[in-house]
């Protein structure tokens, strides 16, 4: 039997939870693998990635700061890749780099596990910032079939760069609204989520009325440590429904494995027990 080796690229890496995920479906589904956290600077990426390809690795995920470099790197992208012009996932083929992005599918799983038949009417959607995890946000409401997406950063120059990219993926009408100016919408946003950094590990959430939204309106936040950020207790406080980052950590990783490992692992309330632990643990 074949050993197949993966892992994950970062710099830092250390707190990435996907070793863990990755090893807790290894050992449930009793896959002989390997899935290990490589370090790696930015400018060391490239020639990296061609000794993991030629040590028999069969691919790795990428997470910050790699994601688009990644993908200007990959021979051939799958439709999300292209889209969002950023990689999660690279397959070695031969002398191919193969470049996916789970987050985008990851993501709408998770809202749709979150909403259920909500997920489907949602009229207007609010996307906070203009990074990778944006663009990831912009593609997954539109798959969801959003009407109406808007996009509101700290730095507006970043958000007319995201409209100019994704414009031509998304059947939804893309706008941008001010910082400060995005209020004026609230009272028709079925969905904010939180795709700022903001929140990270004890840092301050985004301070958004969120007392402006309808009733029924959900809160997602992608930021998962801590995995109840100052947003999401606020939304939880006021009724609104909450929808946690590790949602779309599990479904996006979930549909890595599948790629890397050959079959669709479960997103089980027991994995959601075992990141969950590890995060109270400081990982
Ligand atoms: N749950 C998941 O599976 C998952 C997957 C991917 C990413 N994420 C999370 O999503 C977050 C964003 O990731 P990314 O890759 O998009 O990062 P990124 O490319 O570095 O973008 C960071 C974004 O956050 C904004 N920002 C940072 N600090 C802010 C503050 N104090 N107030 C307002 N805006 C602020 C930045 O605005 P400016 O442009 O103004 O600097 C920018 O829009 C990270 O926390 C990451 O862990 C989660």
């Amino acid at each position: 039997m074949t050993t197949v080796l993966a892992g994950v690229v970062g710099w830092p890496v250390s707190h990435s939870l996907s070793p863990r995920m990755h090893h807790f479906w290894l050992h449930e589904n009793a896959i002989a693998g390997g899935y290990v956290a490589l370090p790696v600077r930015q400018h060391d990426l490239s020639s990296v990635l061609a000794a993991l390809r030629e040590t028999g690795f069969k691919g790795v995920n990428l997470t910050l700061p790699h994601k688009e470099a990644a993908y200007a790197l990959a021979d051939i992208a799958d439709p999300s890749a292209s889209a969002s012009q950023a990689a999660n996932l690279l397959l070695f083929r031969d002398l191919q780099f193969e470049a996916h992005n789970t987050d985008v599918e990851g993501l709408a799983l998770s809202l749709r596990e979150s909403l259920g038949e909500k997920a489907t009417g949602i009229g207007l959607a609010v996307v906070l910032g203009a990074g990778g995890a944006a663009r990831a946000a912009v593609l997954a409401c539109d798959r969801l079939g959003a009407g109406q997406i808007c996009i509101v950063n700290r730095t507006a120059a970043r958000t007319d760069v995201l409209v100019r990219a994704l414009s031509a993926s998304v059947k939804a009408k893309l706008f941008v609204a001010q910082w400060n100016g995005w209020e004026t919408h609230a009272p028709q946003t079925r969905l904010l989520i939180n795709a700022t950094s903001a929140g990270l590990n004890g840092t301050a959430s985004p301070d958004v009325p969120l007392e402006l939204l309808p009733g029924g309106a959900a809160v997602c936040d992608l930021v998962y440590s801590p995995l109840e950020t100052p947003l999401l207790a606020r939304a939880r406080a006021q009724g609104l429904t909450s929808i946690d980052g590790l949602g779309m950590l599990m479904h996006q990783g979930a549909l890595a494995f599948e790629l890397l490992f050959g079959m669709r692992p479960n997103v089980s309330a027991a994995l959601r027990a075992h990141l969950e632990q590890a995060l109270r643990n400081g990982m």
